[in-house]
């Protein structure tokens, strides 16, 4: 194995991605969004589908949606359009998931039981950790999970194009269980919300900024076959 230019590149973007959860207020200019958008497009799809479509939020419409995401969150008015249970986990991703959070909130300095800093924290984030912008992404069609695959890929692309040109990011399941909140204040009319992926750039004097996770060795979620 010999490593290229490009080797070593795409080892530096796909590592130097992380989910970043305290952002600054600074903007994102209008030309980076436009190209790091432009190369999030060039994701592959089941025969080129491309069965995303994308809605990128900044400024007083951010401000607007935060305000109406604040309110269904008080109001405990959440919807998904892709159903969710803790039961869709197996015992090997649960365990995974409890070191995450464990470290996460270790970060944070929450406890383990503390459900109400744990709430305030939630809340929070419906503010898109003060990123300035916000781009939800919506599987077009009926939202079958062979097109959801697509837009995931497509996420990636997103989050990877990011990377390359310096802008932070956190894709957030959490805001898709504000589906009906997000689609009313976009005037969105068609397609499943996915994700949300809040984006600027990082405040890295934040101590959850901090937070590295690792991922399962290769022999446990990999098999080469001959
Ligand atoms: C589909 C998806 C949904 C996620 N939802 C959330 C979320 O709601 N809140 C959050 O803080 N992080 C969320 N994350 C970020 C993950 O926690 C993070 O990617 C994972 O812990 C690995 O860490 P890394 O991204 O820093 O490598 C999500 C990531 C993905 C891919």
């Amino acid at each position: 194995m010999i490593p290229t230019e490009l080797s070593s590149c795409a080892e530096k973007l796909i590592c130097g991605r992380r989910a970043t959860r305290a952002f600054r207020p600074e903007h994102v200019s209008e030309d980076t969004m436009r190209r790091i958008f432009s190369l999030a497009g060039a994701a592959p799809s089941n025969s080129n589908a491309q069965p995303w479509q994308v809605e990128v939020v900044s400024g007083a419409a951010r401000e607007r949606l935060a305000g109406a995401l604040r309110r269904a969150h008080a109001e405990r008015r959440t919807s998904v359009d892709f159903p969710y249970s803790e039961g869709m986990y197996a015992q090997i991703h649960q365990t995974r998931r409890a070191a995450f959070g464990a470290e996460l909130y270790g970060a944070l300095g929450i406890g383990p039981d503390d459900r109400a800093a744990r709430a305030a924290y939630d809340s929070e984030s419906l503010r898109f950790y003060g990123a300035p912008h916000v781009a939800f992404l919506f599987v077009h069609g009926d939202g079958e999970p062979r097109l959801a695959a697509d837009v995931g890929a497509y996420m990636q692309t997103l989050l990877l194009a990011m990377t390359a040109y310096g802008v932070d990011s956190c894709p957030q399941g959490l805001l898709s269980f504000y589906a009906d909140t997000v689609r009313h204040e976009l005037g969105v009319r068609e397609g499943k919300l996915l994700v949300g992926v809040s984006f600027g750039y990082a405040d890295e004097t934040a101590p959850v900024n901090r937070v590295r996770t690792e991922r399962a060795p290769l022999e446990s979620t990999t098999a080469f076959h001959h």
